[in-house]
């Protein structure tokens, strides 16, 4: 295969459904060996089937991110099987949503344990891969909601605000061995997210698609290796 990212290994979490199922597929149209992460297997092995079937390379590797010694269990395997890793797509995500007086402690926790630890789990073991390789790049999937708060939404955009933190740390870490760091800022997004959140049909028929996402998620990993696309935001164009 001739694209962009021939040759290269990747992980993506998430990619059960949604962005992250997008963008593996989107990883391998463009050449890349994908490693695919998420709880569901059989979701896994759906989207796998559909690269391989496209003549691309994947690999199925279940795992709950909230569960530290199944990340690092992911990357490794991912690492032998591929020989190394290039690139991290950190896309696995929920939400949850309560205003200030509905919080539930042990919602938050779970929340927190998946958007913002299961990504800096996945970084941390990740990241020693990429600088072994002289450079890499790590896309972590935040949102608008990591730029701009909302009633409502403060369980979700306080993990969203706390992985963009993260993010712009990790990029200042890591940039000096080669590992570009973007976070992505995405709106609505028409995934199983947004339906199960019970955003109207008619909304969602406005909204960004996975693949607008994980079309920009390609762009910044296909950049030259000086070019450094620190932060995008992504909106529906109908939406605003
Ligand atoms: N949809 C939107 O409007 C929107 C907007 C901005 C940002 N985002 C962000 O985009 C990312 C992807 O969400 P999406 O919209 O594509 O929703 P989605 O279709 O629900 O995808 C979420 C993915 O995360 C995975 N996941 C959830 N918990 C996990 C865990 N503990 N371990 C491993 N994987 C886990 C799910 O797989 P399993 O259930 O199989 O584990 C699924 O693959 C999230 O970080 C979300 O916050 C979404």
């Amino acid at each position: 295969m001739g694209g962009r990212l021939t040759g290269r290994a990747a992980i993506v979490t998430g990619a059960s459904s949604g962005i992250g199922r997008a963008t593996a597929l989107a990883l391998a149209r463009e050449g890349a060996a994908v490693a695919l992460a998420a709880r569901r297997r059989e979701r896994l092995q759906e989207a796998a089937a559909a690269i391989t079937g496209g003549g691309g390379r994947a690999l199925v590797i279940p795992t709950d991110v909230a569960q530290a010694p199944q990340v690092a269990a992911l990357v490794e395997r991912a690492v032998d099987a591929f020989g190394g890793i290039d690139i991290l797509v950190n896309a696995a995500g929920v939400a949850y949503l309560a205003p200030l007086a509905a919080i539930d402690r042990s919602e938050l926790e779970r929340l927190f344990a998946v958007n913002l630890f299961g990504t800096i789990s996945a970084c941390q073991h990740a990241a020693p891969h990429l600088l072994a390789r002289g450079g890499g790049f790590i896309a972590n999937v935040g949102s608008v909601s990591g730029l701009v708060g909302w009633p409502g939404g403060g369980p979700y955009v306080a993990s969203k605000f706390a992985l963009r933190g993260f993010t712009q740390c990790l990029r200042q870490e890591l940039r000096a061995g080669g590992v570009r760091v973007c976070h992505l800022a995405p709106n609505y997004t028409d995934t199983e997210m947004l339906a199960r959140a019970g955003v109207a049909p008619a909304v969602r028929a406005r909204a960004l698609r996975a693949e607008d996402v994980a079309a920009a998620i390609v762009f910044a990993a296909s950049l030259p290796a000086g070019a450094d696309l620190v932060e995008l935001e992504l909106r529906p164009t109908e939406l605003g």
